[in-house]
């Protein structure tokens, strides 16, 4: 099953991608994850990533679409769980063509709805693990030890476009694309709305039920 997670920056779509690749056994790929790789090399790519992203801005297509199918076609044979990519009609029309290649399609676009003042609240309080990028949340989802990643240890930083700058232009350019790209998933049929304003296990179970329905095999709860 390939699943597509939209929603606002803090809505929640690494926090549940992170839970729904164990319950769904579906490996989760995040576009944001793949460009803060691409970011760190000391590489023309790199500084071009790096100007883009710390100031919130959208990394040109160019660059973002031949990345993450790359990514995506060494993941895709058991399915994927897509966050934050597609993020613009473009990105969208480059997935699909890359799915009708391998023979497969988009199953269901899962939208994480949340009020804006909400969002901006847990992006100011988030912080992310070095190693793997484990997330969370100084006020809603604390580690046991502050600064410290509690499944590896790792330091937990504050990401560099959590500013409050580049937060107001990440949900800015979020305003002005989402409506295209709901629109063309809902044309579709596969658009579903999750209300992500309640706590993590909540979403969780909701998306889970929703998936569950449309045909994915959820494991029992370890
Ligand atoms: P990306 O890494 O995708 O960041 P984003 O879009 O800004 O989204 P976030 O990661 O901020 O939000 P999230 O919904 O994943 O929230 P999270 O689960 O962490 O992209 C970063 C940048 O990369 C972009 O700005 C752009 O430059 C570039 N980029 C990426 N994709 C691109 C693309 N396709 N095209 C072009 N450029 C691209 O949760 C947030 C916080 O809330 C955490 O602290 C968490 O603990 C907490 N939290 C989560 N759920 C709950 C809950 N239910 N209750 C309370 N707290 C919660
Ligand atoms: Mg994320």
């Amino acid at each position: 099953m390939n699943v597509v997670l939209l929603g606002p920056q803090g809505s929640g779509k690494g926090t549940q991608a992170d839970m729904l690749e164990e319950r769904l056994e579906i490996a989760h790929l995040a576009s944001g994850d793949v460009l803060r790789a691409a970011r760190e090399s000391d590489t023309e790519l790199g500084a071009t990533v790096r100007r883009f992203y710390d100031a919130g801005e959208l990394v040109p297509d160019a660059i973002t679409i031949e990345l993450i199918l790359d990514s995506m076609r060494r993941h895709m044979a058991g399915g994927v769980i897509l966050d934050g990519f597609p993020r613009n009609l473009a990105q969208a029309r480059a997935l699909d063509a890359a799915l009708a290649a391998a023979g497969q399609r988009i199953d269901a676009v899962v939208e994480l709805a949340a009020p804006l003042d909400v969002v901006r609240e847990r992006l100011v309080g988030r912080r992310t693990c070095r190693a793997q990028g484990h997330i969370y949340n100084v006020v809603t989802n604390p580690p046991a030890t502050a600064g410290v990643c509690d499944v590896d240890g790792s330091e937990l930083y504050q990401r560099p476009d959590d500013n409050p700058q580049a937060i107001a232009k990440r949900l800015e350019i979020w305003a002005r694309e989402n409506g295209e790209l709901t629109r063309y998933y809902g044309d579709r049929g596969i658009l579903h709305r999750v209300d992500a304003d309640r706590t993590p296990e909540a979403v969780l179970e909701d998306a889970v039920a929703l998936l569950g329905r449309l045909g994915a095999r959820p494991v029992a709860e370890g």
